[in-house]
C-alpha cells in the first residue's frame, strides 16, 4: 500500500542553498518602494546597478516592426537566433580582431544566466574559484550553490588585480579565475599590459579565465576596453550582456562566447535551464548590434556627465575619500571611514537622515567594509546635485 504523504510537514530545502544570502541589492528595490510611500522627501537612490536611460528609440522602432512577424513569437534554437550569433561574432571581429564562429556563441537570459550555467557546467565540489574582492556579489553565491570554494583575491589600492595576488592564491585545486573589468563595484578597468600578464599567469597554472564583460561598452576618458580573449581564446571564456551597454537591463539578454570545449557543456545546462533566451529580446539584441555605434552617444554623454557630478558631490564631503575615479561601468566606490562610520552604518545613517540610498561595501566581499558603492545609473544630474546638498547637510552634524 502506498504511504500517504504527510501534508503538514515542510520539506527541507537543499543543502546547496544553505549558505546563500538574499541579495542586498534586490532588497534595495523593495526598500526604495516602501520608503517612497511614507516619505515627503523624494528618495534618491544611488543603490541599483540599473539604468533609467531608455533603450535607444532606433532599436525600439525596429523591434516593433519585427514583432509583427509570428516567427518572433516562437522558441529559437537552444544556442539562440543565428542572426544574433552572427552579429555577436562580427562584433568581436571588428572590435577586438578576434575570429569566432557562431557555434561558439551561446545566447542566454542575461549575463547572470551565462554565469550560473557556466559554474553549473564546470565547477565540482571543492574546486577553488578565484574571485576578486570586492566584486559583484552574485559570483560568490553562484559558486557556493555549485559546491565550489570561493577564494578571495583582494584588489590593490587602485582597485586593480595584481599577478602576485593571483599567484599566491593558486593551488592544485584552482580551476577558474574570474575577471570583472570594468568592475562592479569600483568602476576600475584593466590595462592592456596588466591583462596580458594576468592571462599568462593563469595559463601557466592551467587555470581557466572567465571574463565577465557586462560593462565592456561603458568606459570614460578614452579608455578602450581590453577583452581578455585578445590574448588567448582557448582558455578564456567571455560572458557578456546587453543590459548595460544598451540600457536593456529588463530585456534579460546576454551570452557566452569561447572555445567549444566550454560552450558545449554550458549549452547543456542552458538547455535544461531556459531552452532559449526570450525571442523578442534576442531580436532586440540583434537590432542593437546591427545599428550604427553612434546610437549610443546620447546615453554615453549622459553617463559621462553624471560621473563628473557624482564624483564632485561625494568628494566635497569631509571624511569621504575617493582614491580612484572610475574609468568604466557607472559606479564610484569611495571610502567613508573618515566620517567615523562603517559602510553599513553610513548607508543606514544617510538613508534615515537624507533619504539617500547607497550600498555598503560588505555586499561585495569581506575586505572593503568601509567603502560604499554609489551608482550613477539611476539619477539625473540635477538629482545628483540635490543629493550632494542633502549629504553635506546631514553629515556636517555627525
Ligand atoms: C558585473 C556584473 N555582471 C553581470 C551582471 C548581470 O547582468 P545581466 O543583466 O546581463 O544578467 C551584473 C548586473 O548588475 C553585473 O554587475
Amino acid at each position: 500500500m502506498k504511504k500517504k504523504a504527510n501534508s503538514l510537514k515542510t520539506v527541507q530545502y537543499a543543502n546547496r542553498i544553505h549558505d546563500i544570502r538574499p541579495s542586498g541589492l534586490r532588497k534595495l528595490f523593495d526598500l526604495e518602494y516602501e520608503l517612497s510611500k511614507s516619505s515627503d522627501l523624494k528618495i534618491l537612490s544611488f543603490g541599483l546597478g540599473n539604468l533609467n536611460i531608455p533603450v535607444m528609440p532606433e532599436i525600439i522602432e525596429q523591434l516593433k516592426k519585427e514583432l509583427n512577424d509570428p516567427k518572433s513569437h516562437s522558441y529559437t534554437s537552444n544556442a539562440g537566433l543565428l542572426e544574433l550569433r552572427m552579429a555577436i561574432v562580427e562584433k568581436y571581429r571588428s572590435q577586438y580582431q578576434i575570429d569566432y564562429n557562431p557555434e561558439q556563441v551561446l545566447v542566454t537570459s542575461g549575463c547572470l544566466e551565462a554565469l550560473f550555467d557556466t559554474f553549473l557546467a564546470l565547477v565540482n565540489p571543492n574546486d577553488e574559484i578565484l574571485i576578486p574582492d570586492p566584486a559583484f556579489g552574485y559570483y560568490r553565491n553562484q559558486v557556493q550553490a555549485c559546491g565550489g570554494k570561493v577564494i578571495s583575491l583582494p584588489l590593490n589600492e587602485h582597485f586593480e588585480l595584481d599577478c602576485e595576488t593571483i599567484n599566491e592564491a593558486i593551488t592544485s585545486k584552482t580551476k577558474i579565475l574570474l575577471l570583472n573589468f570594468p568592475c562592479n563595484p569600483t568602476g576600475s578597468v584593466m590595462s592592456r599590459q596588466k591583462m596580458k600578464n594576468v592571462i599568462e599567469t593563469a595559463n601557466d597554472a592551467g587555470v581557466l579565465i572567465i571574463a565577465d564583460d557586462a560593462y565592456e561598452g561603458l568606459t570614460y576618458e578614452n579608455h578602450r576596453h581590453v577583452c581578455a580573449a585578445e590574448f588567448d581564446q582557448e582558455n578564456v571564456l567571455i560572458l557578456s550582456s546587453f543590459s548595460k551597454t544598451y540600457c536593456m537591463t529588463g530585456f534579460r539578454i546576454g551570452y557566452a562566447i569561447g572555445s567549444l570545449n566550454y560552450i558545449k557543456p554550458i549549452s547543456l545546462v542552458h538547455q535544461l535551464n531556459t531552452a532559449c533566451a526570450s525571442t523578442p529580446s534576442q531580436i532586440a539584441a540583434k537590432i542593437a548590434l546591427q545599428s550604427p555605434p553612434s546610437i549610443r552617444n546620447v546615453m554615453l554623454k549622459e553617463l559621462a556627465n553624471r560621473r563628473i557630478e557624482v564624483i564632485k558631490a561625494f568628494t566635497s564631503i569631509d571624511g569621504i575619500t575617493l582614491n580612484y575615479n572610475p574609468l568604466g561601468a557607472f559606479y564610484i566606490y569611495p571610502e567613508i571611514s573618515g566620517t567615523g562610520m562603517t559602510g553599513n552604518q553610513f548607508s543606514e545613517y544617510i538613508l534615515n537622515q537624507a533619504k539617500i540610498i547607497v550600498v555598503p561595501g560588505n555586499e561585495f566581499g569581506d575586505i572593503t567594509t568601509n567603502n560604499i558603492r554609489v551608482s550613477f545609473g539611476y539619477l539625473s544630474v540635477p538629482e545628483i546635485i540635490e543629493a550632494g546638498f542633502r549629504l553635506k547637510n546631514c553629515l556636517e552634524n555627525v
